[in-house]
C-alpha cells in the first residue's frame, strides 16, 4: 500500500516563525531556496567562504542572507542539506555538526549518506528526507507556473514528535505537494535513485551509443546515424509518457514499429543483468564502489571521460547540433 500525501493532507503551520537553511546553493538548493521564500517562509543561504564557492555570490545576487555554512547552521531551525552528496560527510563533520542543537531538522534531498553511515545525526535532531523527482530548474518551472512535481518524503528518525509534519510543510513550501509526495524509507529512496542511475541512464546511453555506432560502422552518414539514435527518442519520450506507451504502440507510430518493437525490443534487454545490479545496488556494492572512486580522486570517471568526449558520437553531435538546429 502506498501512503500518499496530498494539499489536503498538509499544513505550512510546523515552518511559522522558522528560519530554513539551505545548505548548498547548487542546482537543487537553488530551486529550493526560491521556492520556499515565494512561499512566505524565511530562508537563509549557508555556502561554502566566498573565496571556495562557485555559488556564494549568485546567491546575495537572488537576494538572499548568503553566510557560511557553520553560521547558517546556527541561525536554523530547519537545515536543508543540498550539497553534492559526496562532499556531504566532511562538511557535515566541519561545518555543521559542532553547532547542531537539540530540536534541529535536517533535511535531505537524498538518502545516501545517512543510509551508508558517512553521517550520523545526534538522536536529538530530526532527520527527515524530501526529494522531488526532476532537477531543480524544472521544480522551480513548475512552481512558477502554479504546479507541482512527484516527489517521496520520508522521516529516519523524530526527535520532537512532529517531524513527519515538518518535512511535509516543508514539501509544501516547495510546492511538490500539489501533484502528491510518496512516503518511503531512505533505503528505497538511495536505492532506487542508484538504480535508476544505472539501469536507465546507463542502459539509455549506452544503447544510443551503440545504435550510433553500428549504423556508422556499417557505412550509414554519421548525421542520419545520431538523428536514429538519439532524436527519434527524444520525439516520442514525452508521447509516451503522456498518453500511455500502449496508446503509442497502437496509434502512435507505424506498425512496423510496433512490430519491431514487441519482437525484437527484448531481445535487446538482457534482464538478468538488470537484476544482478538490482542486488548489487541492495548489497551495497555499488555504493561502495562509488565512495571508493571519489575518495580516490575519480581516476575511472577521468579515464572514461577522456576516451568519451573524443568519440565519433559526441564529434557528429556537436556538428549535427550546429547543421540541423537543437
Ligand atoms: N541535481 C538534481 O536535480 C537532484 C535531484 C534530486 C535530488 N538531488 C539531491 O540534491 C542534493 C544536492 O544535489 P545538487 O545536484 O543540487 O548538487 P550540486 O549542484 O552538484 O552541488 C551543490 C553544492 O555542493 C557544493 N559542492 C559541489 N562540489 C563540491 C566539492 N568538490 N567540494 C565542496 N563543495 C562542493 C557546491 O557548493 P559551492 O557552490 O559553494 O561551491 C554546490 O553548489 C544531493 O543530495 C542530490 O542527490 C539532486
Amino acid at each position: 500500500m502506498e501512503r500518499i500525501y496530498r494539499d489536503a493532507d498538509v499544513s505550512l503551520d510546523p515552518l511559522k516563525g522558522q528560519t530554513l537553511a539551505v545548505i548548498g546553493y547548487g542546482i537543487q538548493g537553488k530551486a529550493q531556496a526560491a521556492n520556499a521564500r515565494d512561499s512566505g517562509c524565511t530562508v537563509i543561504v549557508g555556502t561554502r567562504p566566498p573565496t571556495e564557492s562557485k555559488s556564494r555570490a549568485q546567491a546575495t545576487a537572488d537576494g538572499f542572507d548568503a553566510m557560511d555554512i557553520a553560521d547558517a547552521t546556527q541561525k536554523a531551525d530547519v537545515l536543508l542539506i543540498e550539497l553534492a552528496d559526496p562532499v556531504q560527510p566532511s562538511i557535515y563533520k566541519k561545518d555543521i555538526a559542532p553547532h547542531l542543537r537539540a530540536g534541529q531538522t535536517l533535511c535531505f534531498c537524498h538518502g545516501f549518506s545517512i543510509l551508508y553511515g558517512s553521517i550520523v545525526p545526534p538522536k536529538d535532531v530530526n532527520v527527515v528526507l524530501y526529494v522531488p523527482n526532476a532537477p531543480g530548474a524544472f521544480v522551480r518551472a513548475k512552481y512558477q507556473k502554479g504546479e507541482g512535481v512527484y516527489g517521496c518524503v520520508s522521516v529516519d528518525h523524530d526527535a520532537t514528535g512532529n517531524a513527519r509534519e515538518i518535512v511535509l510543510a516543508i514539501v509544501r513550501a516547495f510546492w511538490s505537494i500539489r501533484a502528491g509526495v510518496v512516503e518511503m524509507t531512505f533505503q528505497h529512496e538511495t536505492e532506487g535513485d542508484n538504480f535508476e542511475e544505472q539501469i536507465l541512464y546507463g542502459g539509455a546511453i549506452h544503447l544510443m551509443r551503440a545504435c550510433f555506432n553500428t549504423m556508422v560502422d556499417n557505412g550509414y552518414p554519421p548525421s542520419f546515424a545520431y538523428a536514429k539514435a538519439i532524436r527519434s527518442l527524444r520525439s516520442v519520450i514525452d508521447v509516451m509518457d503522456e498518453g500511455g506507451i500502449e496508446n503509442y504502440l497502437t496509434g502512435g507510430c507505424s506498425r512496423t514499429c510496433e512490430f519491431a518493437v514487441r519482437t525484437r525490443g527484448p531481445r535487446v534487454i538482457n534482464e538478468g543483468e538488470i537484476r544482478k545490479i538490482f542486488a548489487e545496488t541492495e548489497a551495497g556494492i555499488f555504493a561502495r564502489d562509488w565512495m571508493q572512486e571519489f575518495a580516490l580522486g575519480m581516476p575511472q570517471l577521468h579515464r572514461l571521460r577522456r576516451t568519451a568526449a573524443n568519440s565519433a558520437m559526441e564529434r557528429t553531435g556537436n556538428d549535427w547540433r550546429r547543421d540541423f538546429g537543437k
